[in-house]
């Protein structure tokens, strides 16, 4: 069989990345990807679904709010599944087949099947064994499960099973108020699904700022969401075409039990490390099931790495990304590194949220002295235009230096607004800096401005 410099496991962001990165290094690369394309968990049934529906139901929710505000007047779309399914599985094709394209162009071999790792330069593909310098295992994750619930991603399903519904269910009962809950807990919430939220947590999306959990709840309460907090779930009885959750409050321990036509389980994802072999060849893992790497993404065994959501971190596309590009880096001789510390998180409702560094409640933890800016965007004159004053940037500074420490932001392009933060943080700004800035006017950017100014002299137009 071939010989090649690098094999990676793995076509997701973080697999397919890499393998670009390595061959554009002049490194003679091959990506084994079992499913039927390539672009993984993201491209397939994560990151790329989801926002094609996350827009579509986002418009019909223009039409039927905004537009007779706007004088646009008329009868407003109704919703066609079966067109949006299939909008949904268009958008995927045009991705996944450009990654093929992008393989061929970069002169990546796409190996096509199950990979196995028999031992250290060594990778099984059905028959086949191929002989390489270096392995990166870039196999990605799946959904965790959850003791007393079975998944048949028919009315009891993962995000995978929610993706492609035959229709849209009557109630939906989403179990976790992460990020794939509430995203695609309001998907369906738009189109007309009644959608009860449970979840473990007196906090939706654990982790995120206060300010903007709160904020961000209020939210899609008056959106029509329904939430229970403080909640166990217990088990869940799927009929034919319906099921019962069963559930545990966990102020009292009392039980209730709801019904619904579908039930979300989105309590998190796991590494999936299946049928590698890493037993084998004796890979070390964490305690939480991820593959244990340095600082340089390097296994316990030389010559295999590691990156993406099977290692530690969070479970996003781009650090993924960031990570296959660093790793390819490190394999071809020259230095990857990957800033941890400036990760931006998005979440794609609407509102967008939208964070990156520390939260405020960190800073307290960390006994850090800190400012606080922080602007509306009901003081933003484009917001107020597009119907899209709900919200607020927060920026978090050091109280002595100026220095950025973390931003938070609900509202419109929330996820667009962010990289400016980022890029800042990136260059060790100081939120004078941001604030000194010339932003063109009128954009949502000026929010992102104002809250900069807020920590210094105040902003203008609040
Ligand atoms: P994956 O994308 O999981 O890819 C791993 C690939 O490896 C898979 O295709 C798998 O088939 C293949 N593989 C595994 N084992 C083998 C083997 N032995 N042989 C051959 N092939 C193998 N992140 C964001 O940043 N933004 C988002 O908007 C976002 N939305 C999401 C929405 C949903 C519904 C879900 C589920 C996830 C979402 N994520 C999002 C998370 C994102 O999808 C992951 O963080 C990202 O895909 C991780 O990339 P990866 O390359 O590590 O692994
Ligand atoms: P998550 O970790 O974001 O949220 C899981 C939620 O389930 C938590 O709020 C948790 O408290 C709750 N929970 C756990 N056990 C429970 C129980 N027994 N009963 C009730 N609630 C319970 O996980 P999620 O939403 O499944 O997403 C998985 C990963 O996918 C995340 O790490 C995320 O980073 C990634 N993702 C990213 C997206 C983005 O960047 N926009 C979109 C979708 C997924």
């Amino acid at each position: 069989m071939a010989n090649y410099d690098v094999i990676i496991i793995g076509s997701g962001p973080g697999g397919y990345v890499c393998a670009i990165r390595c061959a554009q290094l002049g490194l003679k690369v091959a990506c084994v990807e079992g499913r039927e394309t390539l672009g993984g968990t993201c491209l397939n049934v994560g990151c790329i679904p989801s926002k094609a529906l996350l827009h579509a139901s986002h418009m019909l929710h223009e039409a039927e709010h905004n537009f007779a505000a706007m004088g646009l007047k008329g009868k407003s779309p109704s919703v066609d599944w079966k067109q949006m399914m299939a909008y949904k599985e268009k958008t995927i094709g045009q991705n996944t087949s450009g990654i093929e394209f992008l393989f061929k162009k970069n002169k990546v071999d796409w190996l096509k099947g199950w990979a196995s790792i028999p031992e250290a330069g060594k990778v099984k593909v059905g028959d086949d064994v191929h002989e390489t310098k270096n392995i990166i295992i870039a196999s990605g994750s799946e959904p965790a499960s959850l003791p007393g619930v079975e998944v048949d991603e028919k009315v009891v399903v993962t995000s995978t099973g929610a993706l492609e519904l035959g229709k849209v269910p009557k109630k939906l009962v989403v179990i976790g108020a992460g990020v794939i809950g509430l995203e695609l807990g309001s998907v369906y919430a738009r189109l007309g699904s009644e959608v009860t939220v449970v979840e473990f947590l007196d906090v939706v999306t654990p982790g995120m700022d206060a300010e903007i959990q709160k904020t961000f709840q209020r939210t899609l309460k008056k959106q029509g969401l329904t939430f229970v907090m403080g909640a166990a779930v217990q088990k869940t009885e799927a009929m034919k075409t319906k099921a019962k959750v069963t559930y545990k409050l966990r102020k009292d321990d009392s039980e209730h039990v709801i019904d619904a036509d579908v039930v979300l389980v989105a309590t998190g994802r796991k590494p999936y490390t299946e049928g590698l072999g890493l037993d084998t060849v004796g890979i070390k893992m964490t305690e939480r099931g991820q593959i244990a790497v340095n600082g340089k993404w390097e296994t316990n065994v030389p010559g295999i790495y590691a990156i993406g959501d099977v290692i530690e971190g969070p479970m996003l596309a781009h650090k993924a990304e960031d990570e296959g590009m660093a790793a390819a880096e490190q394999v071809a001789g020259k230095h990857g590194h990957v800033n941890y510390g400036v990760i931006p998180g998005v979440i794609y409702t609407h509102p967008e949220v939208a964070n990156v560094g520390a939260t405020e409640e960190e800073l307290k933890e960390q006994g850090r002295d800190y400012k606080v800016g922080k602007f509306s965007f009901m003081g933003n004159g484009r917001a107020k235009a597009n119907f899209a004053g709900d919200g607020f940037v927060k920026i978090l500074a050091d109280k002595d230096t100026d220095r950025i420490l973390g931003a938070h932001i609900i509202g419109p392009a929330a996820g667009d607004l962010i990289h400016e933060i980022c890029v800042a943080m990136e260059f060790g700004a100081s939120a004078e800096d941001l604030a000194m800035t010339c932003h063109a006017h009128p954009t949502y950017s000026e929010a992102v401005r104002e809250a900069a100014l807020a920590c210094g002299d105040g902003p203008i137009h609040m």
